[in-house]
């Protein structure tokens, strides 16, 4: 038997040829630090040090390890912290940690490379992207990536000093975190699921009793629906528990199946011909997913095509007539376009993963989960169990971004194995089922037409909009043009397109980049036409109060003010900037509540609300701590787990709001409990020495509920209310069927984005991204930097990279891996000014609303606007390849 030399012990090595390092260092040796991501050599997440050089262990046969000496992320911090680790914890280098533990292994390599050749010179940011250019953060954390690595090469971390911007930071940085895919239990059963091969299909037999008849496979149970029908390729069919994974795909092999395959129908244009295959009979529409994260309103269907929801419109029939008067008079003013945005997968890190375990009737769940709480209230109702039965459980989590809301199929899964075996299972999606069937942004071809007055005011908007929305409904697009722009006249209609594609999921914003991408260019066009400078065409037809101060600051900016007209520029690389207006709306949610206590002279505060790598953690400690006089990390805060008080989701970037309330009461309660109690009281009025009477207090509980805002400033509403009738109506189902209120002002962003293009190749490289953003107070500083940084990141990737290719005969997503699904890297990461005005919300308790949402709607626009002024060309759909500029260059379309 050969053995390798691990963090600095020997480990005997499997004789299996075929057993991957990786698998070795996690499944046999516990150390989960070293994370699997793409399997395929090409996100970094699993490298370690093979003699001291990076290799990524999911390509490595153990057996190279022989005689070698391996070091995981656990082994960098023997005894200290790396100078890179600390680093990573100043500069917030990282969100939800799931890719960090494969950065800090690349990064301390390289600075112990760079410090023996270079001393404390700091490197450049190319040469950090060029060692660091085989890793990917979802979460975008690049900034504070580059500002880490420079720093610690610099020497400015070689000090003992650790400072941690975000509580949780030293696990992360460590490998200590512990992530769903990290749970092991004794006799823990690894779950596969079985999913269908074909588009479309009725299975008419099902026969499982060869599964379980497989060496090694403890359960199988059906995970078909009533109707015993799939409806895209990856449908759920069954799922099998082994004792290792390659038993249980021994056993999903033997499942015995008939189906009776149907005609089937892929994407937005075949599925809106009249004779496509029907996906939903009526009985069955209840089925379709939900892209969005409200119930959907009543709609009509036809065929495969749900819609018009137009609700939102504003006399719509006049302003159809105004720009039918305006095609016919051929008024130069009308500004008419068919924008299309491709289909953006959320490519999370951490896969969606669940490990569940029965102890008597009582049933623990560890879920990959933006929602503990929800989640549990799910499980407890499918399966008729009381909710102090069900406990769910996510310590740390590696991304979300809208796709892990609602109680997943891998989840459902898990708990039915896990019942039929009698033992823990885990399910966890390989990375082909988390690039196909958890959800994306749907694509959609947007159909706009805007019209300004002869007076320069807005006078009619008309905005269409097909959602290539797979098996899935309620896609809000074009409704999201009314809360923005106030014109005479409105024409906004959402249409589903429903086909058997995988069902499109809730993604950072729903709804608001695709619509973002279409207004904010028709807007932009209709500022050159009218000859008034874009970011002063704004101001004109926005009325809201925070964007009008974004406004002032954004045409300040230098980079702004010096910005040249196409025709003024020549040679192979144009330079461009462009202005784009985002928001994202205020939702707070209902029955939060935060328990605070002393337990043995310390602070703790509990909800059960997740920390996505939102930072979840550090805003309930920072607003504590500033309360009391303390720093952060004299709070503990227990969150992740739904047995605490009832917490918020993290969807729709409403946690801050729904939080930062409730622990303000809750401070206000237990200061008066500490005064009540103290042996000494303290004098009123003094300034309470409040670490004492805490470490004096006996031990003390109080808890609040998510306080109601006081009233807003003059002007200040729920954008709901401005829309009318109808937004009321929308405002009022979204608080009644899903626990959601739309509070008064608008979270909103700015950016003004610089691009250079290269003429010959068609490459555009985005150079200064300078992002203006209202959100009220921030409640945690460094955290809201890098969750718009990452924000950012994210819409350059859906402006530049992002699409998800399908076969349009077979149904397959061709985009299943990370080597064919291109997010952005650290080379592609441009330098991000982040400005935060922090007025405006007042009337919420503490003024602080949240910030997930807001920075990545206008990035796209912001970046297609760029592009227009440096090649005076508009593209009028993304992503913006080499080949589509090219095209436009060359008069005319891409492929
Ligand atoms: S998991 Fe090894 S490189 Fe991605
Ligand atoms: S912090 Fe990098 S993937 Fe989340």
């Amino acid at each position: 038997m050969s053995t390798m030399t691990i963090n600095g012990r020997p480990a005997a090595l499997p004789d299996d040829p075929d057993a991957l390092l990786v698998d070795v260092i996690r499944d046999h040796l516990g150390l989960t630090g070293t994370k699997l991501v793409c399997g395929s050599g090409v996100c970094g997440a699993c490298t370690v040090l093979l003699d001291g050089v990076p290799v990524v262990s999911c390509l490595l046969p153990a057996q190279a390890a022989s005689d070698k000496s391996v070091t995981t992320v656990e082994g960098i911090a023997a005894d200290n912290l790396h100078p890179v680790q600390k680093a990573f914890m100043a500069h917030d280098a990282l969100q939800c940690g799931f890719c960090t533990p494969g950065f800090v292994v690349e990064a301390t390599a390289f600075h112990d490379r760079w410090r023996a050749a270079n001393g404390t010179a700091a490197p450049s940011r190319e040469e950090i992207a060029a060692a660091l250019s085989g890793h990917l953060c979802r979460c975008g954390a690049y900034e504070g990536i580059f500002r880490a690595v420079t720093e610690a090469c610099a020497g400015r971390f070689d000090g003992k000093e650790i400072v941690t911007q975000r509580l949780e930071a030293r696990d992360k940085v460590t490998g200590a975190a512990k992530y769903t895919v990290d749970v092991r239990h004794d006799g823990q059963l690894e779950g596969v699921i079985l999913r269908s091969p074909v588009p479309h299909a009725k299975i008419t037999e099902l026969d499982l009793a060869p599964a379980r008849a497989v060496a090694g496979v403890e359960a199988a149970v059906s995970l078909l629906a009533d109707d015993r029908m799939v409806r895209f390729v990856g449908d759920p069919i069954a799922a099998v528990a082994a004792r290792d994974r390659e038993s249980a795909l021994a056993g999903i092999a033997a499942i015995r199946l008939v189906s009776e395959q149907l005609p089937s129908v892929i994407g937005l244009d075949a599925a809106r011909r009249t004779d496509a295959p029907v996906v939903f009979e009526k009985v069955n529409r209840k089925k379709a997913g939900n892209v969005s994260e409200g119930n959907a309103a009543p709609a009509p269907w036809k065929g495969n095509v749900r819609g018009p929801s137009a609700a939102f419109s504003k006399r719509a029939k006049q302003a159809k007539s105004f720009l039918s008067e305006a095609r016919a008079a051929r008024d130069p003013l009308l500004v008419e376009a068919t924008f299309r945005v491709a289909t953006q997968s959320h490519a999370c890190l951490e896969p969606h993963a669940t490990v569940a375990r029965f102890d008597g009737d009582s049933l623990t769940v560890h879920v990959s989960t933006q929602g503990v709480f929800h989640v549990m209230e799910g499980i407890a109702k499918r399966y008729k169990l009381p909710h102090d039965k069900v406990r769910v459980i996510a310590d740390h989590v590696g991304g979300g971004f809208g796709s892990k809301g609602a109680l997943g199929v891998e989840t459902i899964a898990a708990i039915e194995l896990s019942r039929a075996a009698k033992a823990p299972v885990k399910v966890a999606l390989d990375r082909e089922e988390e690039l196909s069937v958890t959800g994306y942004r749907p694509a959609a071809e947007l159909k706009l037409a805007l019209l300004p007055s002869a007076q320069g005011d807005l006078k009619a908007l008309s905005l269409t909009a097909h959602a290539d929305t797979g098996a899935a409904i309620n896609s809000t697009i074009a409704a999201l043009a009314r809360l923005i722009y106030p014109a005479e006249a409105k024409e906004l209609a959402d249409f589903d397109v429903i086909s058997n594609l995988p069902p499109g999921a809730p993604f950072r914003g729903p709804g608001g980049p695709p619509m973002a991408f279409a207004l904010e260019q028709a807007v932009d066009e209709a500022a050159l036409r009218l000859q008034i400078d874009p970011i002063a065409l704004r101001k004109r037809w926005d009325i809201d109060p925070n964007r009008q101060r974004l406004y002032d600051w954004a045409e300040n900016l230098e980079v702004w003010r010096n910005r040249k007209a196409a025709s003024a520029q020549g040679g192979r690389y144009r330079r461009g900037v462009g202005v784009a207006t985002g928001y994202w709306l205020y939702f707070w949610q209902p029955g939060s509540t935060v328990e605070l206590a002393i337990k043995g002279g310390r602070l703790v505060a509990s909800t059960a609300v997740q920390d996505i790598g939102t930072g979840t953690r550090t805003v309930i400690a920072t607003t504590v701590a500033r309360e009391f006089a303390l720093e952060p990390q004299d709070v503990e805060v227990r969150i992740g787990d739904s047995n605490l008080p009832e917490g918020p989701g993290s969807g729709g970037s409403r946690v801050t709001a729904s939080i930062v309330p409730p622990t303000l009461l809750a401070v206000q309660k237990l200061k008066a409990a500490i005064e009540r109690t103290a042996a000494r009281p303290p004098v009123a009025g003094s300034n309470a020495p409040w670490r004492e009477l805490i470490a004096a207090s006996p031990d003390l509980t109080v808890s609040a509920v998510r306080p109601k805002d006081g009233k807003a400033a003059p002007g200040i509403q729920s954008p709901f209310k401005q829309a009318g009738l109808m937004g009321i109506i929308f405002g009022w189902m979204l608080r009644y069927f899903n626990n959601i209120v739309a509070g008064a002002g608008v979270p909103s962003s700015v950016q003004v984005i610089e691009v250079e293009v290269d003429t010959w190749l068609g490459h555009v490289r985005v150079l200064n991204a300078h992002t203006g953003i209202a959100i009220g107070k921030l409640a945690a500083p460094a955290l809201a930097r890098s969750q718009a940084a990452g924000s950012v990141i994210q819409g350059i990737g859906y402006a530049l990279y992002e699409a998800r290719e399908t076969d349009p005969r077979s149904g397959h997503i061709l985009t299943s891996g990370m080597e064919d699904y291109r997010i952005p890297g650290i080379a592609d990461t441009p330098r991000l000014d982040v400005h935060f005005d922090e007025a405006g919300f007042d009337h919420v308790p503490g003024g602080s609303v949240g910030i997930g949402e807001v920075a990545t709607v206008p990035t796209s626009p912001a970046i297609a606007n760029a592009v227009r002024n440096a090649i005076g060309i508009r593209l009028t759909e993304i992503p913006i390849r080499p080949d589509r500029i090219i095209a436009a260059l060359k008069g005319r379309a891409a492929a």
